[in-house]
């Protein structure tokens, strides 16, 4: 079975011989590239959804890999006890659930080691709760699959400053390591924006004034982050607030 290259992009994260849960595994696709791979020697894969956890199990059972994926019904964190594991992958679903699922699991958040995070949408919001909860972003990835584009957030626990409204938006770590695939990532964020300014026409009201000055700004900030990478040097100092 060939992993997309978003679950790819995931798996390249694992530490390697670290105990994994995957939260919401629904076809089990993960935990068994990591076993099979020898990068996890066991994995819990849970889902919150038995029709979803069932397809884990079934797929486990084909490859008669019982002895190394334990499949867990249950709610994010809750189906796991302090240590039990090192590594915690939520991947394929929105942001604020993601953050969610760990707000609800606070103290247990604090025995694990790896954090990494795949949001489907509300990428910035999700650094934001990370960021306010004592989470640190140690790394970022990227991850294509036709046009589409995925975040992956790596955290780890630990003290944060608060970062620049753009470096919310665009993860730090991608910019500081010149992701390859950065500059194709900003460009759509650019061409996404535009498109909503040309549908507004003259705005009328203070509050479309406002949101057109809003998003002129966004497209303001996403070039310059492209400048940037162009001069591949961080006039930004580290992207904290306060840094400039
Ligand atoms: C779109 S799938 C993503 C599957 C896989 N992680 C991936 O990235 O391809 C989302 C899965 O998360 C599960 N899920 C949603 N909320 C959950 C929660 N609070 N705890 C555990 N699983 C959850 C859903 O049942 C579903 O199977």
């Amino acid at each position: 079975m060939e992993l997309s290259n978003r679950l790819l992009e995931i798996a390249k994260f694992v530490p390697k011989n670290s105990k994994v849960l995957d939260v919401g595994t629904d076809h089990g696709y993960i935990p068994v590239y990591l076993v099979q791979n020898s990068i996890s020697s066991e994995v819990i894969a849970s889902d919150i959804s038995p029709a979803s956890l069932q397809k884990t199990i079934d797929y486990v059972d084909s490859l008669r890999l019982n002895d190394r994926i334990f499949p867990r019904l249950g709610n994010g964190l809750d189906i796991i006890k302090p240590n039990e594991v090192d590594t915690v992958i939520i991947a394929g679903m929105g942001g604020i659930l993601i953050s969610e699922i760990l707000d609800r699991n606070e103290e247990l958040c604090k025995t694990i080691e790896t954090f990494i995070l795949q949001p489907m949408g509300a990428s910035k919001e999700l650094r934001q709760y990370l960021i306010e909860n004592s989470f640190t972003i140690v790394d970022e990835g990227l991850a294509k699959e036709g046009r589409r584009f995925y975040e992956i957030i790596v955290a780890k626990k630990g003290e944060s400053k608060q970062l620049e409204d753009i470096y919310l938006d665009i993860g730090y770590k991608l910019i500081e390591k010149n992701h390859p695939l950065l500059r194709e990532f900003i460009n759509r964020r650019i061409e996404d924006v535009e498109e909503i300014i040309a549908k507004f026409g003259v705005p009328k009201t203070c509050k479309a004034r406002a949101r057109y000055k809003e998003l002129k700004n966004l497209v303001k900030s996403y070039k310059e982050v492209e400048r940037e990478l162009e001069g591949n040097q961080h006039y930004r100092g580290n992207g904290e607030m306060g840094t400039q």
